[in-house]
């Protein structure tokens, strides 16, 4: 697949998933980071007039995106108390076959989590390459936003559990130093064996605890976000149906 055809199938995702799943009635709508985001504003922009929906954006990023469209970005702490996002749209770097999800390809998985949270339904627009059965199948390593202050101490927690090789990621130019978040935190990126779903351990695949090596998405996620220093983890799992029925519906049909 050449690059033509990887940035056709994001923008094929990105139409289904706003024709499915967006309404110019909407009156707030969150917005993730990354380049398939990109295509979703774009797709957003061409189906709605409505100048009073209100867009959450999830960085700085995404807040670029959001105003070039010429779309209206409002701080994800200004939602009125007891509102939620009508929708979150946002991407992923990879998706298994429950609907987990890893995200921070980019570094903004904390603010992600906080939108994705607050949403009726997330929807996650990923294209063909990010489908896989389970999570870090290709996707190598799993991003987790950490205070600096506690990086060694975290490196450490994340060897014990069975990391092999958790590293700092850097910035573009790797002399800059470790890239730093829009929290101006660290990411932490762990390669960790292949994940296994709720599925696997039900059938008697791993115990899931990583005493023989093997994790169970749900419970390393709850481990590695209960490490002091840890802000959040880029794995997205506990998705409620409706949630996760769209995401399977828009992330992952072959979209080329
Ligand atoms: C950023 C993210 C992105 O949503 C994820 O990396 C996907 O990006 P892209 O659409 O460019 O493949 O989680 O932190």
């Amino acid at each position: 697949m050449t690059d033509t055809g990887i940035e056709a199938a994001k923008r094929k995702a990105a139409i289904r998933a706003v024709e499915e799943h967006f309404s110019p009635d909407f009156s707030y709508v969150g917005i993730g980071s990354g380049t398939t985001i990109i295509y979703v504003v774009e797709a957003i922009k061409e189906r709605s007039t409505n100048p009073n929906i209100l867009f959450v954006p999830t960085g700085y990023q995404s807040r670029q995106v959001v105003t070039q469209a010429g779309l209206t970005p409002i701080a994800f702490d200004s939602l009125p108390e007891g509102k939620m996002l009508d929708v979150a749209f946002d991407g992923a770097d990879e998706v298994d076959e429950d609907l987990n999800c890893i995200k921070g390809g980019g570094a903004c998985l904390f603010q992600e989590k906080l939108v994705a949270e607050r949403a009726k339904k997330f929807v996650c627009v990923a294209d063909y390459r990010k489908d896989q059965p389970r999570l870090l199948s290709k996707w190598p390593t799993i991003p987790i936003e950490v205070a600096p202050i506690s990086i060694n101490t975290v490196l450490r927690s994340l060897r014990l559990l069975g990391s092999p090789n958790p590293h700092v990621r850097t910035g573009l130019l790797a002399k800059a130093g470790p890239l730093k978040t829009d929290q101006d935190f660290f990411i932490i990126d762990a390669p960790f064996p292949v994940l296994l779903t709720a599925k696997d351990t039900a059938l008697g695949l791993g115990a899931g605890d990583g005493t023989d090596g093997k994790w169970e998405v749900e419970r390393l996620s709850k481990e590695i976000n209960q490490i002091t220093g840890v802000l959040e983890v880029g794995l997205f799992c506990g998705l409620d149906g409706v949630q996760a029925e769209a995401l399977r519906d828009q992330g992952l049909g072959k979209a080329s």
